[in-house]
């Protein structure tokens, strides 16, 4: 059940969708809340898929670093982009301005970095900066990743916080479009995708590479000659 409330520019929708929040101010020193999903969480729906915690995480729009900085503190290899650097005087500079400092978040577009090679990488919002000729470039990079998670807002987000009076404004054009479209986006460009109801993201998985499936259609010709010669020996 969504309530309306407002505190500090703080959508009641954002903050009941997903669990963690921290502060950031914006460029006009407006505080404001992020809403993501909390890095224990994200290592647990990675975990319950792949059966194994994930050793490198890669944010995709780090924002002010605050994800790159915790997948840090829980023993990961955890690196970042974003295509805008954040005005230095944010409440979290202090556990994050090293990142940016060593290169361990690089100002980039997703569109000019190279392929990102992370078990464990993450977009929140950012795949929405896209547009449809863009969004399969951007795609493209997640390729060599375990998992992407994705979360964004989606038809269906728009039309639950304009229900609740908590409308969601973009001050820019943003890629809105259904859930479905959005899993029928991810396997169209070679993932396998699902939506993830309990985080309310996307867990989207790359399919094997050519390399992979060429190897599995071996494999398989293979084991079914054994088969068929298996049976004709079988003793009788
Ligand atoms: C909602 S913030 C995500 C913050 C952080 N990842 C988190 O979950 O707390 C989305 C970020 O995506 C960034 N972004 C937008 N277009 C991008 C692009 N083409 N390449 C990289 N980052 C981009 C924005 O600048 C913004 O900081």
């Amino acid at each position: 059940m969504f309530h309306v409330c407002y505190v500090q520019n703080m959508s009641i929708y954002y903050t009941q969708k997903y669990s963690f929040e921290y502060p950031f101010v914006e460029d006009d020193g407006t505080p404001m809340i992020m809403c993501t999903i909390s890095v224990p969480d994200l290592m647990g729906i990675f975990c319950r898929r792949i059966g194994r915690y994930p050793r490198s995480f890669f944010d995709c729009g780090a924002a002010t670093g605050v994800m790159v900085a915790m997948a840090q503190g829980y023993g990961m290899h955890a690196r970042g982009i974003d295509v805008r650097r954040y005005t230095a005087h944010q409440p979290t500079a202090k556990f994050t301005e090293h990142l940016f400092a060593n290169g361990h978040i690089k100002i980039e577009s997703i569109l000019d970095t190279a392929p990102i090679d992370a078990d464990l990488a993450y977009c929140n919002g950012t795949l929405t900066y896209m547009n449809e000729m863009t969004l399969p470039l951007a795609l493209s990079k997640f390729k060599n990743v375990g998992m992407l998670i994705a979360i964004h807002n989606t038809t269906e987000d728009i039309v639950a916080a304009e229900r609740i009076g908590d409308p969601i404004v973009h001050s820019e054009p943003r890629l809105i479009r259904s859930n479905q479209w959005w899993l029928d986006v991810f396997r169209k460009n070679g993932f396998r995708a699902e939506f993830n109801a309990q985080y309310k993201c996307f867990c989207v998985r790359p399919l094997h590479t050519k390399l992979q499936a060429n190897r599995l259609q071996r494999f398989n010709k293979c084991a079914g000659i054994q088969l068929a010669y298996a049976g004709r020996i079988s003793v009788r």
